[in-house]
């Protein structure tokens, strides 16, 4: 039965068999010295030249070897012992030896942080990449804080829900990714922004707290923080005012750090808030960074910024949001939403609104969170009425046809029972790039997209056969970027 590599610490005197990687081999005199890796950490085998068959084999192994050993787990001679191990007082003495596989070199050290090794080749092999141990712990370390945030969620009596992926265009500023259809020939479907309207529509039916570890795809330029493909920890929640959503966020970071990071520091709690106006005139940004010292990687400076204007004029050389210039949700009115055109107002504002008065004026119920700078989540109380949120898009200067043709579902299923609700999402790459001091999102995501858009160990985008696009009924304008099946098959 195999045994993992942090068993063998309480099985001194025992035959034992381990299964996994060499990770660096040292020869001293006659004897070889095998560091063996497995998912759990390192152990020294030992082989000498006695055991000839054995021993003679072992003379082949090379780095990133899949082996499986059997052998008495002893003490390291006096002086041999290596305290930087965590197993480094024991060592095996190897009996057996089989390997499961050779490996060539591997065209990237993968056990250096990597800092140093260009992205290309990096992305390009990333499962080797993601050996190193540095990502290995932040992917494992990722999968502790999600486990964290849904047990915490679960106790609170959320219901996990998943909702569609290849679903309709859901405006959150940014340019959607398209799907063709088969079956519908010339209609498309559209990767989600967010789950915003599946989950409205989860409140609708009744479920009142609804939570998801949700995949998100936005068509947008790649940044630091920024993937094309990200995911959000998504939540909505019914009867609430934006207290509720801010205090079920609020304690929730707070008992993750406290859990899994005891070492860092929450600078203030609760945490403090300030509206949009305050934030832009006390710190010229509204996702300040209020860290005391920015040199130090154990503190963490949440904050909340709130009442933001909900509406905002389309300026066509706004290069602080160039999204707003990209995002085709603006109508003729000029007028653009801030944040979510899902959202209400504050409630003082709703005559605002519905009269479509003091429309630059009129505050969201928009809530931010941000940590060291970085805007790590957003939400807000939506509209539940339908004529609210007919107002919003009549303001957007959407036409009738395209309210009714876009957002129809959403207008008519508010009229059968909508419950008040909010939510809010937080963005969970961001949150783990600042807990695990990394300065770029691509980091903590097992396998992100280059800069420019691109997978290069998956060659994605690619080109599609001839065939595949006539089946859907899509030409390439561009005749160059298409593959003839025909062709490529002669
Ligand atoms: P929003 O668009 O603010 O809100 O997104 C929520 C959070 O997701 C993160 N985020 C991103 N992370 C990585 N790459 C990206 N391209 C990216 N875009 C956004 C940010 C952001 O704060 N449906 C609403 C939420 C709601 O109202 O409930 C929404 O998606 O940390």
């Amino acid at each position: 039965m195999r045994t993992l590599v942090k068993e063998i610490l309480n099985k001194e005197g025992e035959i034992i068999e381990l299964m996994g990687w060499v990770a660096v081999r040292r020869d001293h005199g006659k004897i070889i010295f095998i560091d063996l890796r497995d998912r759990s950490g390192l152990a020294q085998l030992v082989f000498v030249p006695s055991n000839k068959e054995v021993y003679e084999l072992a003379n082949k192994l090379r780095s990133e070897w899949v082996i499986k050993v059997s052998g008495k787990i002893a003490k390291r001679p006096k002086g041999m012992e290596n305290p930087e191990m965590e197993t480094g007082l024991l060592e095996v003495q190897v009996e057996s030896l089989e390997i499961l596989n050779e490996a060539e070199n591997l065209p990237i050290d993968v056990y250096s942080d990597g800092r140093d090794i260009g992205e290309d080749v990096r992305m390009k092999y990333r499962y080797l990449d993601l050996r190193r141990p540095r990502l290995n712990s932040n992917l494992k370390n990722r999968a502790k804080i999600i486990n964290f945030f849904r047990d915490f969620l679960v106790k609170k009596d959320f219901v996990e829900i998943e909702t569609p992926v290849i679903s309709k265009s859901t405006p959150e500023g940014a340019r959607d990714y398209l799907v063709p259809s088969r079956l519908q020939p010339g209609k498309f479907y559209a990767l989600p922004q967010s789950p915003q309207q599946y989950k409205q529509l989860l409140m609708v039916s009744a479920f009142e707290r609804y939570f998801q570890v949700a995949k998100c795809f936005r068509d947008e330029d790649s940044r630091g923080d920024r993937q094309p493909e990200f995911t959000q920890l998504d939540l909505e929640m019914s009867f609430v005012k934006r207290e509720d959503v801010m205090e079920v966020i609020e304690s929730m970071l707070i008992e993750t750090v406290k859990n899994l990071y005891p070492d860092k520091k929450v600078q203030q709690i609760p945490f403090p808030r300030f509206s949009y106006k305050e934030a832009v005139d006390n710190y010229g940004t509204d996702r300040p960074d209020l860290r005391k010292d920015k040199n130090d990687p154990n503190e963490l400076a949440f904050c909340w910024v709130v009442d933001f204007p909900f509406f905002e004029r389309v300026v066509d050389n706004n290069e602080a949001r160039p999204e707003l210039v990209e995002g085709s949700h603006s109508g003729p009115t000029g007028w653009t939403f801030t944040h979510n055109p899902f959202s209400a107002p504050i409630p003082e504002h709703m005559d605002d609104l519905m009269n479509k008065k003091n429309i630059g004026d009129i505050l969201t119920t928009q809530y931010d969170v941000v940590l060291n700078g970085f805007e790590i989540g957003g939400g807000s109380i939506r509209n539940h009425k339908s004529e609210a949120l007919e107002k919003v898009f009549e303001i957007l200067g959407y036409p009738i046809e395209k309210i009714q043709a876009n957002f129809g579902h959403m207008l008519e299923a508010f009229k059968y029972g909508a419950p008040p609700h909010g939510g809010i999402a937080l963005g969970l790459d961001r949150i783990f790039a600042i807990l695990f001091n990394e300065p770029n999102i691509r980091e903590v995501m097992a396998f992100p997209k280059t800069g420019d858009g691109r997978d290069l160990m998956m060659q994605a985008p690619s080109v599609v056969d001839k065939q595949q696009l006539d089946e859907l009924g899509i030409k390439i304008k561009n005749k160059e970027q298409l593959i003839n099946k025909e062709q490529s098959r002669s």
